[in-house]
């Protein structure tokens, strides 16, 4: 028989308790918390979509290779491990393993970056986008035009905009670009994936004027699955093949293992440019650590070789597109809008479409985030005007390109009950809708305010 079914590829080993709290407990905490999801204890909280990062269920083997880490200071097994999972999939020359993607971003950016240079993505992520501005450089995102309509169905809306690339590079300047980056899936964009034909026309237009492509690779195991299901050519391929081409148009890659290679910690930075590598290694080790552990314990490189291999399963890659499918599927047809189609990691709430009431400086995202905690203990995060909204020079608010709410979908996490659980407390949500009010901001910090700042409802 042909199930229709798609099951958990995996049974439960050990599982960990979650605490239930009523309404007026909730409403105490949230309060408390600044109306900021980020500040809340987890512990008060029932279902966690904060991020996808860092919150996979680890497997027994990778539990096995944890005990069996090689904890010496230098030439660790653990690293020659490691590093032969990671070249077999990137087939990059120089592995330089890094604590997370960010710090692989920081050294990558504090070497190629610095002022009056333009780094170009589809989408740049938070903390790339932040990595390259601390530089001094410039992070400028040139995503297609149909990944930036959040009610438009498409097979690659994370695809970049490769005339707009074309055009960029003759108008900033191939000196002042030092590198070009493309982020699969596209986090901030709604999960989206890229095509591995996109990917081979961003590395022409970089060939064409010898700028070395990046990926930034978190995610790079969903985006090889949906090149799988939805692009000609690819459909008998395995996923690692997939994965293995996508890599070879790049020159370079960051990663953040808490993603992709199933994880609580972990990262590197992939490269085949020798000096580049070494003055990477050279900053690894004022940052991070000696380059056979990078701000790792050797168990931890143990964890990511297993975990890079036990992602490329193809029932695993089924089980995790197909079930955040069925949520997103679920909320569209209870009316709730959603960036269509479903993204690779994360359902994200059309939050402008939600509330339509909210103006952005109100932060319509933020209010959905605040009342899904309330409803139902379940724990999102804003993607809108509280994260990417910006001031000019007179102090005049400037708006996020979209608002949007972010129910990133941790790794073999949680089962389907939990999700039919969650369906229930959005509908629910959606019913009051008319009920929401926005919020204002009461504190914010200079850089990467989403994470501290506090909030109160107006
Ligand atoms: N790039 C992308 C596309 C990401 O999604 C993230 C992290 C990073 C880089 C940085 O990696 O956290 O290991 O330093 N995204 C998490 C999220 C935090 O929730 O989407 P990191």
């Amino acid at each position: 028989m042909k199930p229709k079914t798609i099951i958990e590829p995996f049974k439960i080993k050990s599982v960990e308790p979650i605490r239930f709290t009523t309404r007026e407990e909730r409403e105490k905490f949230l309060k408390d918390a600044g109306y900021n999801p980020f500040l809340i204890h987890a512990d008060d909280v029932l279902i966690d979509l904060l991020t996808d990062s860092g919150t996979s269920a680890m497997s027994a083997k990778q539990w096995a290779g944890i005990m069996d880490g090689d904890e010496s200071y230098a030439g660790s097994k653990s690293f020659y491990h490691f590093e032969s999972v990671v070249r077999s999939i990137t087939g990059m020359k120089y592995i330089i393993p890094t604590h997370q993607g960010r710090a692989a971003e920081k050294i990558l950016f504090t070497i190629v970056g610095g002022p009056g240079k333009y780094i170009p993505n589809n989408t740049h992520f938070d903390t790339t986008r932040a990595n390259v501005e601390f530089s001094g450089a410039e992070a400028v995102d040139l995503l297609n035009e149909v990944g930036k309509h959040p009610e438009i169905r498409a097979d690659f809306k994370g695809n970049m905009d490769i005339e707009k690339l074309e055009a960029f590079i003759k108008e900033k300047g191939v000196e002042n670009i030092p590198l070009c980056m493309i982020t699969v899936t596209n986090n901030s964009g709604g999960g989206q994936p890229v095509s591995m034909q996109n990917i081979r026309e961003t590395k022409e237009v970089c060939k064409k004027y010898n700028i070395p492509l990046f990926l930034d690779a978190c995610r790079f195991a969903e985006n090889a699955y949906f090149i799988k299901l939805r692009e000609k050519g690819y459909e008998d391929k395995t996923p690692l093949e997939i994965a293995q081409e996508m890599f070879s148009y790049a020159d370079g890659a960051t990663m953040s293992a808490k993603k992709d290679a199933l994880v609580n910690i972990g990262g590197f930075l992939a490269l085949n440019d020798e000096q580049l590598a070494m003055n990477s290694r050279n900053m690894l080790i004022v940052t991070e650590g000696f380059p056979t552990y990078g701000g790792l314990a050797g168990r931890d490189l143990e964890a990511v070789a297993q975990g890079l291999l036990e992602i490329m399963d193809e029932h695993y890659l089924q089980y995790r597109i197909k079930s955040v499918e069925y949520l997103g599927e679920k909320l569209l047809a209870a009316g709730v809008p959603i960036i269509e189609p479903p993204g690779g990691h994360a359902i994200y709430i059309d939050a402008k479409r939600f509330l339509p009431n909210i103006p952005p400086e109100q932060y319509p995202g933020q209010s959905v985030v605040c009342e899904l905690y309330l409803e139902g203990g379940v724990r999102a995060v804003e993607i809108g005007s509280v994260m990417f909204g910006k001031y000019d020079k007179n102090g005049k608010f400037i708006p996020s390109m979209m608002e949007l709410v972010r129910l990133a979908i941790p790794r073999r996490v949680y089962t389907q009950s939990h999700i039919d659980y969650l369906i229930e407390v959005i509908v629910e949500v959606y019913k009051k809708r008319n009920n929401l009010k926005g919020y204002k901001i009461t504190y914010e910090a200079p850089m990467l305010r989403h994470f501290t700042a506090r909030f109160e409802p107006i």
